[in-house]
This record gives C-alpha cells, structure tokens and sequence, in this order.
C-alpha cells in the first residue's frame, strides 16, 4: 500500500533519480517517459474542458515491476504537457497490490474513472490464477481531472461470471443508445481469454451483459479491452495473450490488435471479424482510445511489452523504464483502422528539406530525432533503408523487414507482409522508432539503444527513384505541476 503521504514522504529521497535520469542520452525527445522509474499502460485517457489528460501505469521510485500508482501528464497541445501529481495510489484494501488499468469516462461536468483495484492474498500458497486475486472493479469521479474522488466498488469477483479465473481487468466504458456499458479483458477457468460485457443505467451499478469470446480459442488470457466506433465501423482492441507465432504474424510475446465487430445490443449478438495487430514492431502493448473534443479517435499504446526477451537495460542504468507511443488518429477505410501522427505533432517540424532518393546520399541527424517520408515512384521495387548504423529496413517481395543489430538489446527482426509499399514516414526519436507504412495501414515500434546519437540516414539501395521530405524534429516542452517540489 503507499498513500499520498507515503509518496510525499518518499520524495526527498528519490530527488536523486531525478538527477540521474536527466544524465541519460536515450531520454526521448517527443514520446511521453515516466519522470522517473516505471511506466506500462496508457490509462483514463480523455479530453476535459479543453484538457487532454494522460494518466499511466507507475511507480516512481522503481524503474522495475512494482505496486503500481496512476502517474498523470496533461496537455492542451500535444507539445507542452504538465507533469502533475500522481492521480490514484493504492491506498486501501481494495487496491492494494496496486492501481490498476482503466479508464475515463467524461459526462458532463464530470469524469467518472473506472480501474482495477489489484489484490495479491498471501494467506495460502496460491497459484494467482484461478484462486488467490482480487480484482475489484472501483469507480470515482473527478470534477477537474486533478482531485481524485472517493473510491467505490462497483464490482468483486463474486460479480464476474463464475467460470471466470481470477484475472479478469482494465475497465473501459462507452455509451450505447442511452444505456452505459464496460468492457473487461478476462481469462476463463479453462484459459480461455475473452472480453465481458457489463451494463448499467447510472455508471454506479453494474451487471453482467454478456462475453465476447472467438470462435476459437485465441490465447489464454485478453487484457485491455477497448470497444469503440469509427467511420461507422464497431471496432475491438483487445491484448490476446498465449498466441502462438504464425508465419509473420504475432511476432510479439503477447499480442495487441483489432476485430472489426458488429454489435447487436438489443439482442445480444455479435460478429467478430478477423483479428489484426495494430503494430508489427517489437515494443506495443496495452494500447488505449479516446474521443477528443474535436472528435477524434486517438490511440496511445505503451511502448513497452511484459516478458519479452529483449532488454531495455540502457534506460533502466539511468532509473527510468518504458515510454507511450505517439499519439495516433484512427479511421476506418476499405476495411482497415489506419493510424496516423496526430496533426499537432507537426510543429515539431525543423529544417525542411525535400529531394528524391537518388540524390538524398547520406543525411546526419541531430540526436537520431527526424521525421522522414518516402514516397515511392515504383511501389514494387526492392529498397534497403539504412536508419542508423545497425537499423535497416529492407523491402523486397512484398515483404517488409525491420532489422536491428546490437543496438535493439535483443531485437532482431520483425516482417509485414504488404501487397506494395507506396510510402512510409518514419518518426525517429534517441531511443525509439514508429514507422507508419502506406498512410497508416501498418505501423512498425520499436525501442533501440546507440551507442552513439549522431547517426546517418541512408539509402542502402534502391531500384526506384522517389520524392523524399525530412525534418529534424524539436523536443515536447515540460512543465511540472507538483505540490512537494
Ligand atoms: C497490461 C496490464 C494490465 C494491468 C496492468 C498492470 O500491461 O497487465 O492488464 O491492469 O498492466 O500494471
């Protein structure tokens, strides 16, 4: 457990995180990082009153796996953000073994957050799954975003359905025709791993509607779900664990990706389409959506996965662990989520320079931070793209192949497969890369760790000529909002 005043208490002592973090080269430029120790899940993400809040997975003190608390970044422009107090700590019975993922829900004049309230129970020698969890769905509300209300529980164990394990987590709620309901990512008794559905009239009592589970089993165990429409398309995000590697894809120890659904409230039933990965590189996870308020579909993941095999020892030196994707627009065409850099990011721009891929010959970036979009004249020609000295993109036979040498930590190569690459615009910061492919139909994530940050852009070869546009790209700008500093 560790209340505000534990966390304030703290404080002193871990001034000198802070100093150390600051010491570190892969610090990234335009991602959001934990000020200091751990980061995972994006949470409660929405915009309220103008203010776009992001709250995650955190401990402070511990840049490794501990109880975690809900940090808390805001922002009205997606270039300045604020680093404000923690949100919610774990503070009593019911989330003791830490704050768990949820969400936010804006109605109103108010935000009602929605998480889970994690409990190890230590009595007996438990095996975590199917006995020895409590998983306490508890709800608050917010009239600023800042000042945490009261807890409640809404939902225990003895709520979820009762061939369900003891993991069943991360809240999200949507409205559907006047009516409130919530997604849960869940693990069955015989590890399955599904979504359940709840509903409620008020957003404080809820009851079981119904589960969403594949046809076929498709990994043991779904977490952070997220059920939402877009250009007129009900869409699934769900994070499949336990699904076995299949030719390209799933790659990744656990999964995150979509269905497209079509969801018949009234009389229970729905259509679950064909799951797609919202990211074929090697660090996305637990990815989290909101509307804004000029109705966008924004998506956030963590740039981070559990129990991978790949290291991020470089940033853990330096006290600090895991990032958040930059934030991504979604929207639905020809029967594919496209994601694409928020607009905003777009002032980050420096330096323009636009040329073509025979003559752009080797380019040095500041730092390894530029934006770079290739627009292909032939978009079946092979092409191997040199990002860093030991990065490479290779295209060749439809199939494109991202490849890291000592600088991935144990990353060595992820593949898309496309039926032609027209362009790419990859996003590079210190120690992370997001290559969107084809205006957003597939995006690539993934960490990396230089030696050296004053690294070479290059054309290894290429059988087409194309346009290329490059910019070096500035920094967020942060502020911190924190009554004990
Ligand atoms: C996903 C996750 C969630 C859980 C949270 C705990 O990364 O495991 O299911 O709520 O992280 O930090």
């Amino acid at each position: 457990m560790m209340n505000r005043e534990d966390y304030v208490k703290q404080i002193p002592d871990y001034q000198y995180m802070r100093e150390t973090v600051k010491k570190d080269e892969n610090r990234l430029h335009f991602h959001l990082m934990p000020p200091t120790g751990w980061m995972n899940d994006p949470n409660g993400l929405c915009e309220f009153q103008g203010i776009n809040h992001i709250y995650f997975q955190y401990t402070p003190f511990l840049a490794g796996w501990g109880t975690k608390l809900w940090g808390h970044y805001t922002t009205t422009d997606w270039i300045h953000f604020r680093e404000c107090e923690p949100f919610l700590f774990p503070d009593c019975d019911l989330d003791r073994d830490g704050v768990y993922s949820g969400s936010a829900f804006v109605d109103g004049d108010k935000i009602h957050y929605f998480y889970t309230g994690n409990v190890k129970l230590q009595d007996k020698d438990y095996d975590y799954i199917l006995e020895g969890r409590e998983q306490n769905t508890i709800h608050l509300v917010s009239e600023d975003g800042v000042h945490a209300g009261e807890k409640q529980l809404v939902m225990t164990n003895a709520d979820y359905p009762a061939d369900m394990s003891k993991h069943v987590r991360d809240p999200k709620i949507f409205a559907k025709n006047g009516r409130y309901y919530m997604v849960q990512g869940a693990r069955d008794c015989e590890s399955k791993g599904c979504v359940l559905l709840f509903e409620s009239e008020d957003l404080m009592t809820w009851k079981y509607f119904d589960r969403i589970v594949p046809e076929e089993k498709f990994g043991y165990m779904w977490e952070c779900p997220d059920l939402f429409e877009v250009d007129g398309q009900e869409i699934l995000i769900a994070c499949p664990q336990g699904v076995p590697k299949s030719g390209h894809d799933y790659q990744n120890v656990y999964q995150c990706g979509y269905f497209p659904i079509e969801m018949d409230f009234e009389n229970k039933k729905y259509k679950l389409g064909e799951f797609h990965e919202l990211d074929k590189g090697f660090d996305i996870y637990a990815t989290q959506t909101f509307l804004d308020e000029n109705g966008r579909r924004i998506l956030i993941g963590w740039m981070g996965i559990p129990d991978a095999d790949y290291d991020n020892d470089a940033t853990v030196e330096y006290d600090w662990i895991h990032a958040l994707t930059m934030p991504r627009v979604l929207t639905y065409q020809d029967g594919k989520l496209i994601q694409k850099p928020l607009e905003e990011l777009k002032s980050l721009r420096k330096n323009k320079m636009v040329t073509s891929i025979t003559s752009f010959g080797e380019w040095t970036t500041i730092d390894c931070c530029f934006e770079l979009s290739v627009k292909r004249d032939d978009e079946n020609a092979a092409m191997i793209l040199g990002l860093r000295d030991d990065v490479t993109l290779t295209y060749k036979d439809h199939i494109l192949k991202l490849e890291l040498g000592k600088s991935g930590h144990g990353r060595k190569q992820r593949t898309v497969q496309l039926n032609s690459l027209k362009n790419m615009t990859v996003y590079s910061d210190t120690s992370a890369i997001e290559i969107f492919i084809n205006d957003g139909e597939e995006v690539m994530t993934t960490r990396v760790y230089s030696e050296k940050l004053n690294q070479k852009v290059r054309f290894l070869q290429s059988e087409t000529d194309g346009e290329i546009e490059v910019y070096n790209l500035g920094s967020f700008v942060m502020e911190l909002s924190l009554i004990h500093i």
